[in-house]
C-alpha cells in the first residue's frame, strides 16, 4: 500500500502528512469558474460526468494534492429521493420542504435513487482511470442529520431550528426521515465504492447543534449504521467521519462509529485533539479556512503549528471547513510548501 492517504488512515505516522482540502475544487480557482460557466450552473456541473471529473482533477494538476474528492454535493441525494432542489445564485441551496407524514410517504423508495445519481457513479469511474496513481480518490455523502436539516427547512439554517422543531413535534416523521436517508446513504456510498472510490467521507456539518442524547441518537447512531453496512460489504475501504463542531464529543467518536479517520473542524484545539482524539487513530484537519484569504506569515506559522501538534500520530492535513471563494490560490501553494518543507 503506497498511497499516503491510505497509509495515514491505516494508522501510519508519516514524517510529512499527506494533504488535501475541503472544497478544493471550487470558486477560488479561475479554471473551476470557467468549467462551471461551460456547464451552465452548479447542478448541471454535478450531473455532467466529464465536466465534474474535469473540475475534480483541476486542483490535483495545479497543486498535486494527495487526495481528490469527487465533485458532487451532499444535497444530490435529496433530489434522488424526490425532493426539489435548486441553487439560488449568491444564496445557496433551496429545496421543497418536508414536515408532514404525507410528505415523508411521498419520497421515492431507496432503490430508485440510482436513476438520478447514475452520473455521479460515472464521474467516479472516469476519475479512477484518470487520476495519477499516487492520488487517493475520496467519495462522500452527507450524514443523515445534516441532510435532514436541509430537507426539512428547504434551505440552510443558522441553528437548524426547523429540524429541531420537527424532532420535538413529530418524532415519528423525523425518525422516519433519518431512517430513509440512512438507508439511501448506504446504497449511494456502496455504488461510489463499486465505481472506484477508495475512501468515503461522511459530512455531518451540523452535528454541533445536537446535544446529549440527541447527539447519540442522530449523529452517532446513523454514522455507526452506515459504516457497519459499508464495512460488511467493503471491509478494506476506510471511512472518514466529520461530526463538525462536536467539541468534546469528538473524543471517542471514531471508535464508537467504527470510522478509520476523524475530520476536525477549526474550533478544536490541535494539542487537545492530539491528546484526546488522535490517540484513537488518524485525524484530519484543522486549519481555519480564513488563512487561505489572508495568507502571510500567519498562514505559515499556523500550518506548521498544526503539523507539529499532530506529528506523533497519523494525520492528514486539511482545513477545518471548506475553502471560501475569496481565497487566494497562491496561499494554497504556501500552505502546501509549509507542510512539505519546501
Ligand atoms: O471539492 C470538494 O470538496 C467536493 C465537492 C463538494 C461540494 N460540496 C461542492 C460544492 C462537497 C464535498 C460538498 C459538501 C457539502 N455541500 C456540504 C458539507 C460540507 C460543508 O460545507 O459543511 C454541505 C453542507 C453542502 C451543501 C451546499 N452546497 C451548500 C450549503 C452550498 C452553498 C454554499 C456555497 O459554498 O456556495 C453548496 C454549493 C457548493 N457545493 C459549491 C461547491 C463547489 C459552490 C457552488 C458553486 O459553484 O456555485
Amino acid at each position: 500500500m503506497t498511497k499516503t492517504i491510505l497509509r495515514a488512515l491505516a494508522g501510519e505516522t508519516q514524517a510529512i502528512p499527506p494533504v488535501w482540502m475541503m472544497r478544493q475544487a471550487g470558486r477560488y480557482l479561475p479554471e473551476y469558474r470557467a468549467t462551471r460557466a461551460q456547464a451552465g450552473d452548479f447542478l448541471s456541473l454535478c450531473y455532467n460526468p466529464e465536466l465534474a471529473a474535469e473540475v475534480t482533477l483541476q486542483p490535483i494538476r495545479r497543486y498535486g494534492f494527495d487526495a481528490a474528492i469527487l465533485f458532487a454535493d451532499i444535497l444530490l441525494i435529496c433530489q434522488a429521493l424526490g425532493a426539489k432542489l435548486w441553487f439560488e445564485t449568491g444564496e445557496g441551496p433551496r429545496l421543497s420542504t418536508l414536515t408532514t407524514p404525507a410528505e415523508l410517504a411521498g419520497l421515492k423508495p431507496v432503490e430508485d435513487i440510482h436513476e438520478v445519481l447514475g452520473p455521479v457513479y460515472e464521474t467516479v469511474k472516469i476519475l479512477s482511470k484518470e487520476l495519477p496513481k499516487e492520488t487517493t480518490l475520496i467519495g462522500f455523502a452527507g450524514a443523515p442529520w445534516t441532510v435532514a436539516t436541509y430537507m426539512i427547512a428547504g434551505r440552510g439554517t443558522k441553528d437548524q431550528g426547523p429540524a429541531h422543531a420537527l424532532k420535538a413535534a413529530d418524532r415519528a416523521t423525523f425518525e422516519g426521515l433519518i431512517g430513509r436517508i440512512t438507508e439511501a446513504t448506504i446504497e449511494y456510498l456502496d455504488r461510489q465504492i463499486q465505481a472506484g472510490a477508495e475512501v468515503v467521507k461522511l459530512f455531518d456539518s451540523w452535528a454541533g447543534s445536537l446535544k446529549g442524547q440527541d447527539f447519540d441518537d442522530f449523529a452517532l447512531k446513523p454514522a455507526k449504521e452506515i459504516i457497519a453496512a459499508l464495512k460488511a460489504r467493503h471491509p478494506h475501504v476506510p471511512v472518514i467521519a466529520f461530526p463538525r463542531e462536536a467539541g468534546t464529543r469528538y473524543q471517542g467518536f471514531a471508535k464508537a462509529v467504527g470510522a478509520d479517520g476523524l475530520a476536525l473542524d477549526n474550533s478544536v484545539d490541535a494539542d487537545w485533539a492530539a491528546a484526546h482524539v488522535q490517540v484513537d487513530g488518524c485525524v484530519q484537519g484543522n486549519l481555519a479556512p480564513h488563512h487561505m484569504v489572508s495568507g502571510g506569515d500567519d498562514l505559515v506559522r499556523e500550518t506548521k503549528r498544526i503539523v507539529k501538534a499532530f506529528s506523533k500520530g497519523p494525520h492528514i492535513f486539511n482545513l477545518g471547513h471548506g475553502i471560501t471563494p475569496e481565497a487566494n490560490p497562491d496561499n494554497v501553494q504556501r500552505m502546501i510548501d509549509a507542510i512539505r518543507g519546501a
